[in-house]
Parts: C-alpha cells; sequence; structure tokens
C-alpha cells in the first residue's frame, strides 16, 4: 500500500479547507490514484466536514493530527481516540515532533496513544525522527530505532499490521530542507529491519513515510526508494495543485 497523508497542521479555515478537499475530489479520481490512499489531516474542528465530504470516497481517508490516549475523563481541551473514531475519523496522527517539541509528548505517551487508537480502530500514523544535533553526532539510527521501539512496545502482529510509520526527520520539517533519498532510503530500511525483528514478513506490508519538506520537486526520488512507501506532507498538502502533483509522483513510483 502507497499513502499520501496530507497534514494541514494548525492552517486553514472551514471555506479553505472545504475548497481544498473538493479541488481534490475532482482532480483525484481512483484510476488517478491507482494504489495510492490518500489521508488527510485538517484541524480537529474541520474533522466532521471532511468525514461529510469524503463519505463517497473510500480512498481518501481522514485523520486526527492527535489524540489523547484515555477515552474520556477530566482532560479539558483533549480529544480522546474513541471520539474520533466515534465522529468517523478513518486514522490518527501520533507522536508529531511538533507535539514532541511544543507539548513534551514522549515516547510513552506515543506508546498509550497508539494503543488507544488501534483499540478504536484508528489506522495510527506513529511519527518517529530525529533532530539536527542528533544528525549531526551520527545517532541517528540508534535514536530513531528506540522511538519505534517503544512507540510499538507490547503491540502484537495482529495489530501492527494497522501500523503506519512516518520518518520525519526534525531538520527537514518545514525547513525548505529535505533528507536526500539515500538519508531517507538508509533510515527506512533500517526500521523496516526492526520492524522484521519483531513482525516478520508483516513488516514488508508496514507502510513507512517518509515526511519534512517533501514537495512535487523532490519527491520523485524519495518515492523511488524501495523502502519508502509513501509521504506525509505539511506545506505542499495545503496547495491542491501540489497535493495532486504528490500523488502522481507516488502512483508512478
Ligand atoms: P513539511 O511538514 O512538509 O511542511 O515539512 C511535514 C510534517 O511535519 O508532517
Amino acid at each position: 500500500m502507497k499513502i499520501l497523508a496530507g497534514n494541514w497542521k494548525m492552517n486553514t479555515t472551514f471555506e479553505e479547507g472545504y475548497t481544498l478537499i473538493e479541488a481534490l475530489k475532482t482532480e483525484l479520481s481512483p484510476e488517478r490514484l491507482g494504489e495510492v490512499v490518500v489521508v488527510l489531516a485538517p484541524p480537529v474542528v474541520q474533522l466532521t466536514q471532511a468525514i461529510d465530504l469524503l463519505i463517497d470516497y473510500p480512498e481518501m481517508a481522514v485523520a486526527a493530527q492527535n489524540g489523547h490516549a484515555s477515552d474520556s475523563g477530566a482532560f479539558t481541551g483533549e480529544v480522546s481516540m474513541a471520539q474520533l473514531a466515534d465522529a468517523g475519523a478513518d486514522a490518527v496522527i501520533i507522536g508529531h515532533s511538533e507535539r514532541r517539541q511544543y507539548s513534551g509528548e514522549t515516547d510513552r505517551d506515543v506508546n498509550l496513544k497508539t494503543k488507544s487508537a488501534l483499540a478504536h480502530e484508528l489506522r495510527p500514523i506513529v511519527c518517529v525522527g530525529e533532530d539536527l544535533s542528533v544528525r549531526k553526532a551520527g545517532t541517528h539510527l540508534a535514536v530513531v530505532e528506540a522511538q519505534l521501539r517503544a512507540a510499538l512496545d507490547g503491540i502484537d502482529g495482529d495489530l501492527a499490521e494497522n501500523v503506519v510509520i512516518a520518518y520525519e526527520p526534525v531538520w527537514a520539517i518545514g525547513t525548505g530542507e529535505t533528507a536526500t533519498a539515500a538519508q531517507a532510503q538508509e533510515m527506512h530500511a533500517h526500521l523496516r529491519g526492526v520492524l522484521r525483528e519483531t513482525y516478520g514478513e508483516l513488516a514488508n506490508h508496514m507502510p513507512i513515510l517518509y515526511g519534512g519538506s517533501c514537495k512535487p520537486s523532490n519527491a520523485a526520488e524519495l518515492f523511488a526508494q524501495p523502502d519508502v512507501n509513501g509521504g506525509l506532507i505539511g506545506g505542499a498538502s495545503l496547495v491542491a495543485a501540489d497535493f495532486v502533483a504528490l500523488a502522481d509522483l507516488l502512483q508512478k513510483a
């Protein structure tokens, strides 16, 4: 499975979200997408708008950008995985580096959220990635491996088949600087090997997405890597023409 996920972050009004989804519906026919599954992650207040607009478009799924690990309770301002599933979401982004950085999310939080998402039949898109100091120190493979192991701790193969991994080097997110295709492939192959240790053959079918300043001008080479199964796209997912171009590139890869 190839996945193109758009992380809109804290962008778009209702109207802008509507226009973007309508444009994608017009362009991205099932024939054009082929085996590419599109996942859109609008801000949570627009989740039901997206779900309603895409009700007849099973090839386009809707994800939340975050969710709480507890089903309900006194957590003012939070939205649970249970509530996201109840609203009709298909997936949820977990452990994005911006949440790790600005909201103090830990590997343990990521693990609990991933388990909660799976319990509610939401497909978790689990984000891992190193910051610049780690990359410069040359310990990126070990650091990201540890994030992955922690995120999936205690999750067995029956559930893991629904997990999507997104490798997003923090130094490449929103910076205009992308990992080279070789850097991406090195990490993706390493993560695949870690998954294989735990899940065996299933690891070959677990999508590993690349994210971080991925755009039409650099995506072809990234998507061509054997262990890159798609993209988690921030900035370029807000521009319909760019997102459509990325879907085409992924379909052809
Ligand atoms: P970017 O964001 O494409 O704007 O770098 C990617 C992400 O944070 O998911």
